[in-house]
């Protein structure tokens, strides 16, 4: 371990930002009580020192804004409520700001404000300059500024972003522009529990919080002898905690933490000659997890998605007749990565009757944007989610168009495959079988897509390949990329059938629908894996198969039932 000697005294000179109001002002106070150092205090507010007369001890909001309007009368203007509120904050945030410079001056401390925007360089620069002329260079900071501006994401304005966002994060690189990271002894920055536990309509004050948090490792690096340390803060009794959103954290047995104990924890935590994890969060009391479902009846989503073939590389290795064409399991994919994405912790498990109604085709008959219709069909099963999912888009004449449509499980955790036999007491009967799909004209796939190695055997009631996907980057893989379920490697489930289509029929064919898949663990890329394949039903327009994926040691990854291809002698001339 590294040692830091923050080593606080009354020489120190302390930077803090926010410092003059709020729970960083308890916290600068906290430090001046211990340590008489010197403190920079720095807000946009502008500290009045001269009150008006009618102001002048009236501490009561209703009498305060009473006089105001009356002042304002007075002056012959309109007492509009928003004026008569602007000024009752800018005196009560003076007020504020005062007391705590002389709460700091009467524990021994010594304490400066810089009523400046942190978010202006060239000012910022200047006001740090002429008071380290006065009180020494600064040996530690405090990144205390920071704004709310809570709604939700699809009514936030950019200026509600900017707000949140420049004050934390523009705010921070320039403060470290005009202080440089060599001369500080401790630089600690006041984030939020909120950018790991993520909260409603806090989006841009999480995003912002948890770029304080990296910014913090980043900075440990650069510097070892500075103790730095990113501060998640629960919610504090006090600064922008107001009594509505005290009520909220009440119902939500969130505790809040008292201002006296808040601060003790930033001066024990400053004190720490060890360095620690440059990231922490500190709660009164931890949030309780708690399994169950975030909405509390049946919800429908609607998502929607642009496509482009540029965005996607990899459907150029997936043309049938010229046409680059979204390979079926990848618009499985679409949906399973989409029901995922709603609820974080839960797997994909099964999908049951999966259709491919219309394929979607990288061509001029790309549909502008693509719709996709989830609705949660039973959420009274505990740890389980089921959806009803249907993918479509809108003709030029205005008319849906269906593409994809299938029941998705989600479940909380994935159960053990139960199988009386090993699967790989298959692969015993190896036969000599030299087919070359990809060369021969039976299969259209290129580049990665050429996953079947090898046909172990092969005769009228099924076939068993050897199969190896190698990986693909994730460029490669566009707006595809592999969650739980591997699109890629399943494909090989659909061309082992129509491998043996063509053996058996000499047709082409393409998937048409699948009764149900059961994922018990992902199929990786870059190592062998095989698939067995029972032939189910056929006839000369389609055929059924159900197949098993498993691997060398016989553990099994996926198991497919009522597989359907159609089969038609028109689609030879497209491979
Ligand atoms: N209170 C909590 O429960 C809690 C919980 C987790 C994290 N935090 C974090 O702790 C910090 C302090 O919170 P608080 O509750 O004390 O908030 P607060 O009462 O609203 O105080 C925020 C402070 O930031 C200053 N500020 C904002 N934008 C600024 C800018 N552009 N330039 C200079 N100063 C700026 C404000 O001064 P002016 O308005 O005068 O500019 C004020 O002094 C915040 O960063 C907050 O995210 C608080």
């Amino acid at each position: 371990m590294t040692s830091i000697n923050t080593t606080i005294n009354s020489s120190s000179v302390v930077l803090v930002s926010g410092g003059g109001r709020g729970v960083t002002a308890q916290c600068a106070i906290q430090l001046a009580k211990q340590y008489q150092c010197n403190l920079i205090l720095l807000g946009r507010s502008s500290l009045t020192n001269v009150e008006p007369e009618w102001a002048k001890n009236c501490f009561q909001e209703s009498e305060l804004k009473k006089r105001i309007m009356e002042a304002l009368i007075a002056l012959k203007e309109k007492p509009t409520p928003l004026k008569v509120q602007s000024i009752f904050k800018n005196i009560s945030q003076s007020r504020e700001i005062d007391s705590t410079l002389s709460t700091i001056r009467n524990l021994g401390g010594t304490a400066e404000y810089l009523s400046v925007d942190l978010t202006n360089f060239s000012a910022l620069q200047t006001a740090i300059n002429s008071v380290v002329q006065r009180l020494g260079k600064v040996t530690g900071i405090i990144h205390g500024a920071g704004n709310l501006a809570d709604k939700l994401i699809e009514d936030k304005s950019e200026q509600d972003f900017e707000k949140v966002y420049s004050a934390k994060v523009e705010g921070l690189e320039n403060l470290l522009d005009c202080i440089g990271i060599e001369q500080l002894r401790f630089a600690s920055f006041f984030s939020s529990f909120v950018a790991f536990y993520g909260n409603k309509g806090q989006s841009d004050y999480s995003l912002a919080n948890d770029i304080l948090n990296k910014f913090a490792y980043l900075l440990q690096r650069k510097n070892s002898t500075c103790h730095v340390v990113s501060i998640g803060w629960g919610p504090w009794d006090g600064g922008m905690v107001s009594p509505h959103l005290k009520k909220k954290f009440t119902e939500s047995k969130i505790d809040l933490i008292p201002l006296e104990v808040g601060s003790q924890f930033l001066i024990d935590e400053l004190n720490n000659n060890y360095q620690r994890l440059p990231q922490i969060i500190v709660m009164s009391r931890p949030i309780i997890s708690e399994s169950k479902h975030f909405f509390s009846k049946n919800q429908t989503f609607r998502i929607y998605r642009k496509l482009t073939l540029e965005a996607n590389p990899f459907v150029l290795d997936h043309v049938i007749g010229h046409r680059p064409v979204l390979p079926a399991m990848c618009a499985l994919s679409w949906l399973i990565n989409s029901c995922e994405q709603l609820y974080p912790g839960y797997r994909f498990f099964s999908c049951e009757n999966y259709k491919v109604l219309k394929g979607i085709v990288f061509d001029e008959t790309l549909a502008k944007s693509y719709t996709l219709d989830l609705h949660e069909s039973d959420t009274s099963i505990p740890n389980e989610i089921n959806f009803e999912a249907i993918l479509w888009s809108e003709s030029s004449k205005k008319i849906p168009q269906y593409h994809y449509s299938s029941k998705i499980k989600l479940l909380a955790k994935i159960p053990q495959v139960l199988s009386e036999i090993n699967p790989s007491d298959r692969l015993l009967k190896q036969e000599q079988i030299s087919l070359s799909p990809y060369e021969n004209g039976t299969l259209f796939h290129r580049g990665n897509f050429q996953g079947i190695k090898r046909i172990i055997s092969l005769d009228s009631e099924g076939a068993i390949a050897e199969c190896y996907v190698k990986s693909s980057e994730q460029k490669q893989q566009g707006q595809f990329p592999i969650q739980t379920f591997n699109p890629y490697t399943s494909d090989m489930l659909f061309q082992c059938l129509l491998v043996w289509v063509r053996h058996f029929y000499d047709f082409g064919s393409l998937p048409l629908q699948v009764n149900q898949i059961k994922q018990f663990k992902t199929i990786p890329f870059d190592r062998i894996f095989y698939v067995s394949l029972t032939i189910q039903s056929k006839n000369d327009n389609q055929a059924i198969a159900k197949a098993l994926v498993f691997d060398e040691s016989g553990e099994i990854y996926l198991e497919i039932d009522r597989m359907q291809v159609t089969i038609s002698s028109r689609l030879n001339s497209l491979f």
